[in-house]
């Protein structure tokens, strides 16, 4: 089982405190479920694994074959909920090394369209041109700059490396059934495609062919990721105790931990391969919630690594955070201290213990240091990283936003502050339809 434990807040806020939210949680529960909450268009990431058929399965996984049989490297070209699913996945589940190794079996998998770097895509396409690559274009609106941008070069040295026909075989795009650029091109290209359902946003979409068919091409089990997933669906339906639902409890104690003034919450990860996972997870929350002046800050950590970093900050600085620890219980590999015998280092006390020992203890005389520093402490245990438990995770995190955003009383699911910076650098850039932005932000500038 995923586990919530919460005894680590209750000197912030009381089991009273966070037993006095499961009103509004179990309203917002409700809301999601019968759709009536606000937002509620997008709300269909809530039965997608339950749901997924076998069909598209089958078809992700042909579609990925084909791939990793006619690739050494694929490009994943997307942005925010378009790419930060699959990132997640991929590495937590993958070879810590996996930029440098190249492994014979499975196809590298790197990403852009994600920054408008110059040095960014020049690097990447001086790298791609020794390698048989394919592209993978994902994009829900089809229309994101920074997607768009990377893919118009990338498809052309694409064709040009390996030949139309080719280019053809190994170009997927994942976008809109109907509209935008990337759904024309795909069409006119005749390029595999699959569909974003309507109803599904960018940040909950690790879970149709967006995060699915990368996460395939690495050579990871999806139908363990969507059984996960839809197991945990199960156990966090408005039937379930809130005790017994780990999405309600960690929506109802952070909420209790943001009413008592705890703004920031930073989520910890003593596996470095859960970086990418905190990033995802950061654009969920963060998008999900920050709005009309209100949400929780979510931050993020890679620990021991960061303690010697942002450790003085945690443990001394402001009080208005809290953490979320993601403990992993059991490793994949095992490594055992070795003895020396002139001890040189002093390490011999640890002589014959798995260093994952060493961790586990970084990790609770962690959690005793920040909770005496005035730092409430959420863990989440997880007994592995596999498929199947990831799978399980990102479901907790998808309905605990849900609930926790209707909790806030924020529509979870739109994001319309993702706008403004658009508008103002098209009009810089003259993008046509953007004249009269244009002329105002250049006399702003003049001034
Ligand atoms: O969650 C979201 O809606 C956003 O982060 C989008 O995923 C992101 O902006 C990319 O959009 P698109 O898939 O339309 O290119």
């Amino acid at each position: 089982m995923i586990k919530v434990d919460i005894s680590q807040v209750q000197n912030f806020v009381s089991a009273n405190d966070v037993k006095s939210l499961e009103p509004e949680v179990k309203e917002a529960i409700l809301k999601l479920e019968k759709g009536t909450g606000a937002g509620n268009d997008f709300i269909g990431w809530m039965d997608l694994a339950s749901k997924t058929p076998a069909s598209l399965l089958d078809e992700i996984e042909d579609t990925a074959r084909v791939l990793r049989e006619n690739c050494e490297v694929v490009i994943v070209a997307g942005i925010g909920g378009s790419y930060l699913g699959s990132r997640a996945v991929i590495e937590a589940l993958g070879n810590s090394l996996s930029q440098l190794i190249q492994d014979k079996k499975n196809p590298q998998i790197l990403f852009a369209g994600h920054n408008i770097s110059e040095d960014y895509l020049f690097e990447l396409t001086e790298y791609l041109k020794t390698k048989k690559f394919g592209i993978i274009n994902i994009s829900k609106s089809g229309t994101t700059t920074e997607t768009a941008l990377a893919f118009r070069l990338l498809k052309k040295q694409c064709e040009d490396q390996r030949g139309k026909d080719t280019a053809r075989k190994v170009i997927v795009a994942i976008t809109d059934a109907k509209r935008g650029a990337a759904r024309v091109c795909a069409d006119k290209e005749g390029y595999r495609s699959f569909i974003i359902p309507d109803n599904v946003g960018g940040r909950f979409s690790v879970l149709t062919p967006v995060g699915l068919l990368p996460i395939a091409i690495a050579g990871f089990d999806i139908r363990q990721l969507v059984k996960g997933a839809a197991d945990m669906e199960a156990l966090t339906t408005s039937s379930a105790k809130i005790e017994d639902n780990p999405a309600a409890t960690y929506a109802a104690v952070r909420n209790a931990l943001y009413r008592s003034g705890k703004k920031i919450e930073i989520l910890v990860n003593f596996q470095p391969k859960l970086h990418y996972l905190s990033e995802w997870w950061k654009q969920l929350y963060g998008e999900s919630e920050g709005k009309e002046n209100k949400g929780i800050f979510p931050a993020s950590v890679d620990f021991s690594t960061d303690l010697h970093s942002m450790g003085q900050w945690i443990q001394e600085g402001e009080r208005t955070i809290f953490e979320t620890v993601i403990s992993v219980d059991k490793v994949q590999h095992s490594v055992l201290v070795p003895r020396d015998e002139e001890n040189l280092d002093g390490l011999n006390f640890l002589a014959g213990k798995h260093v994952d020992e060493v961790n586990k203890m970084a990790e609770l005389g962690t959690q005793l240091a920040h909770v005496d520093g005035g730092v409430p402490n959420i863990r989440i245990t997880v007994p592995e990283l596999s498929e199947y438990w990831i799978g399980q995770l990102i479901y907790m995190f998808e309905k605990g936003c849900g609930i926790s955003g209707y909790v806030l009383g924020v529509n979870p699911f739109n994001q319309p502050g993702v706008e403004a910076y658009k508008k103002n650098m098209f009009a810089l850039l003259g993008k046509p339809g953007y004249e009269e932005d244009s002329k105002k932000i250049l006399s702003r500038l003049k001034k």
